[in-house]
């Protein structure tokens, strides 16, 4: 099978793309560099495209006969977005119409979104289901939900075939520790961590240790992202048998509060994580993780890498190669 990754030199599309290859799909990515990195790619074909102009997604879906499309290209940070939503609106949502427009127009490829629990907001219930309410609570979060509401109305007209990922929080790096995370500007918690249990930073700032958690700060949901990756592939599969367009979490199922992540940060690195608190962060719910069972039984997943000291380890091998090259 064939597979458009756009996103692709990006830190999730990147190891899906590994990972789609190592199992014998063919693939090209479209990606215009903003974020991602060209050696991510690989020797897979890269175009260098721009999300936002019709006509390079246009010519790229045009080019070759696509089985299928995953869609990582966004912006996803939600506290950026409350500052820049113009940007975050013109990115995600008419990059995503530009996209469903030319996959009608070349052949209706499957489409399988990135998609994000910030789609929930503030979830009333943990673990959430996927039938929860959908009330997001920033900029990003509501433009990943238009997203999903163009996806649907693409399905029901032109019976595009999709499925929509909700992901909680990526984490980890290939265990060889040759593809990771790689964000400019780093907003997630391990990488941060790292950087402190490495020396490149200073201390650990928490927002918030006075939330309704046993240790007071927010409780997350870690996926490692080659277990992400494996999910993409059996949406493809899954599609592929005829199976019917639907939303999924992907999350393993357990929280873990930011002290936890922290003290398995130092326990897997020997360092310590110095760490700061803060006020709480509007738009962080106290509480998040997933219900699974859905990715189990509609695509048969399970993830490989449920343990946060696996996912852990991965990062700081990767972590630790990128101090080598002195990439950092
Ligand atoms: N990282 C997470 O924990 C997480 C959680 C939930 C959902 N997601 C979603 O997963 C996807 C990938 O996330 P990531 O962490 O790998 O992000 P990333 O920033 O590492 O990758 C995004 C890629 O898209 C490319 N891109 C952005 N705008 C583009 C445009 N206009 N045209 C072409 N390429 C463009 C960037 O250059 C980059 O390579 C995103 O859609 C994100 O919303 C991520």
């Amino acid at each position: 099978m064939k597979i458009l990754i756009t996103g692709g030199a990006g830190y999730i599309g990147s190891v899906t793309n590994a990972v789609l290859r190592q199992q014998g799909f063919e693939t090209v990515v479209f990606d215009n560099l903003s974020l991602g990195h060209r050696q991510a790619v690989r020797d897979t074909k890269l175009i260098v495209g721009d999300i936002r102009n019709k006509e390079d997604i246009d010519q790229a879906l045009a080019s070759e006969s696509f089985d299928a499309v995953v869609h990582f290209a966004a912006y996803s940070l939600a506290g950026e977005s409350m500052e820049k939503p113009y940007e975050y609106f013109d990115n995600n949502l008419r990059g995503g119409l530009n996209l469903l427009e030319a996959v009608r127009l070349h052949g209706n490829p499957s489409v399988i979104f990135s998609s994000t629990s910030a789609v929930y907001g503030y979830p009333d219930h943990v673990p959430v289901m996927e039938d929860a309410a959908i009330a997001p609570v920033s900029v990003y979060g509501s433009s990943k939900r238009m997203v999903e509401e163009m996806i649907e109305w693409y399905g029901r007209i032109y019976s595009t075939n999709f499925v929509i990922l909700r992901y909680f929080n990526a984490a980890g790096a290939l265990p060889d520790g040759s593809l990771g995370e790689a964000h400019g500007r780093e907003s997630h918690i391990i990488p941060i961590a790292l950087d402190v249990a490495s020396g490149k930073r200073e201390k650990f700032e928490l927002y918030g240790n006075d939330y309704e958690t046993p240790d007071g700060t927010c409780i997350r949901d870690y996926i490692h992202v080659v277990d992400l990756a494996h999910a993409h592939l059996k949406a493809v599969e899954y599609l592929s048998r005829g199976g019917e367009s639907t939303a999924i979490n992907l999350g393993v199922g357990k929280g873990y509060s930011n002290l936890e992540v922290l003290d398995t940060v130092e326990r897997v690195t020997g360092q310590r994580v110095m760490r700061s608190f803060a006020p709480r962060r509007p738009g962080d719910p106290a509480k998040l993780w997933a219900d699974n069972q859905k990715a189990r039984t509609v695509l048969g997943w399970e993830p490989e890498y449920p343990e946060l000291a696996t996912i852990i380890e991965t990062a700081w091998k990767w972590h630790q190669k990128r101090l080598e090259d002195g990439k950092k």
